[in-house]
């Protein structure tokens, strides 16, 4: 048995625990063989391989990013890209692909098993966590680790200066890491994208905090948008499944804020911070557990399915259910956070 591995889609802390998991059971314990592709779906789509075995997998766990490096590329949207795909395995005798992605590139399994017939298993990654299917997805606890520290530090410079600190964090469709980075570090205003925000109520929050004679931190997600206008974006660039490259609500909001209210107004956007280097101890925990499940489901021959956390314990689900629909923040949710704002 000759099993690929591809990881596709933003980076995240967690996918070379994953690999290492993968490789280590399905070498030791299955006697399996390895291919990695390089670059998600360009690897399989352009045949582009690399070794993967044991030595290949020493020494990775605490590394942030992937050793198969990762690309946005989507095989459907190329000229026969699934028949270029299922070729490329063919003829490099891979008889079963993990696909370790988010929603877009899992999305692409799902497709590809369904529609296809390949033999896939898919490993949910995203710093976002809005997988559906899965409690939580590896690289999210280390995002929001490194968001609270930021926070944190923000707050003493703020102070120091009386000024409002806008804090721009990750977050196309969901506010995920804002919400848990916002309340873990003390925010006195958290923006989501799924609740659009009243700037009035957001000036109204800030001034009530400088009343008492605190500087407000402001977090906000880069999904975010006001009740009344769009998204704010530097620059429209798509990427290949046509999601804009985010960015610039915190900027925008730093200035609204500062002509309404008076204040000084200043933004830092965490950006790839958020999604650099090493994984926390959450996270590699996580991603290794998922890395073995997902060998043991080609064992089993289990295709179509991803791996899933459901409370403790490590689930099947199929990849088509995790896809469906984004795991978004429950208003409920929201509100309960909502007593610690202005
Ligand atoms: O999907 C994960 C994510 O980090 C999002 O939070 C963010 O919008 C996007 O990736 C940024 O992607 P890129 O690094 O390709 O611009």
């Amino acid at each position: 048995m000759r099993v690929g591995v591809l990881t596709g889609g933003g980076d995240c802390p967690g996918l070379n625990a994953v690999i290492r998991g993968i490789v280590r059971k399905g070498v030791q314990e299955y006697g399996y063989e390895f291919t990695g592709y390089r670059d998600g779906w360009r690897g399989p789509l352009e045949g582009d391989i690399v070794p993967l075995d044991i030595p290949a997998v020493r020494g990775i766990l605490p590394r942030g990013g992937t050793i198969l490096g990762s690309s946005r590329t989507n095989p459907l949207k190329v000229e026969g890209g699934v028949e270029r795909v299922q070729r490329n395995l063919v003829e490099q005798g891979v008889d079963a692909l993990i696909v370790i992605g988010g929603e877009d590139t899992l999305g692409v399994a799902a497709t590809l098993h369904d529609e296809h017939g390949v033999k896939v298993v898919g490993v949910p990654k995203t710093i976002d966590n809005d997988l559906s299917a899965t409690d939580y997805t590896f690289g999210f606890d280390t995002a929001v680790n490194i968001a609270t520290e930021a926070i944190d530090r923000l707050h003493t410079t703020a102070e120091s200066h009386m000024r409002v600190l806008v804090v721009e964090v990750m977050g196309r469709h969901a506010g995920w890491i804002a919400l848990h980075s916002g309340l873990a570090g003390g925010a006195n205003v958290i923006l989501i994208p799924e609740q659009r925000f009243d700037l009035d109520q957001v000036c109204a929050w800030v001034e009530s905090r400088f009343k008492i004679r605190y500087a407000p931190i402001v977090v906000v997600a880069e999904g975010a948008m006001p009740k009344d206008g769009d998204m704010v974006l530097k620059d429209g660039t798509l990427d290949s499944f046509g999601h804009v490259r985010l960015s610039g609500i915190g900027e925008w909001l730093a200035k609204q804020i500062e002509k309404r209210t008076g204040k000084e107004a200043r933004t830092t956007v965490l950006g790839h911070v958020q999604r650099g280097g090493t994984p926390s101890a959450f996270d590699r925990w996580l991603a290794t557990r998922f890395g073995l499940h997902a060998i043991e489901a080609v064992r089993d021959g289990d295709f179509g399915k991803m791996v899933a956390l459901r409370a403790t314990d490590i689930v099947r689900v199929p990849i088509a259910d995790a896809t469906a629909r984004i795991k978004t923040v429950d208003p409920l949710l929201y509100e309960e956070v909502g007593v610690f704002f202005g």
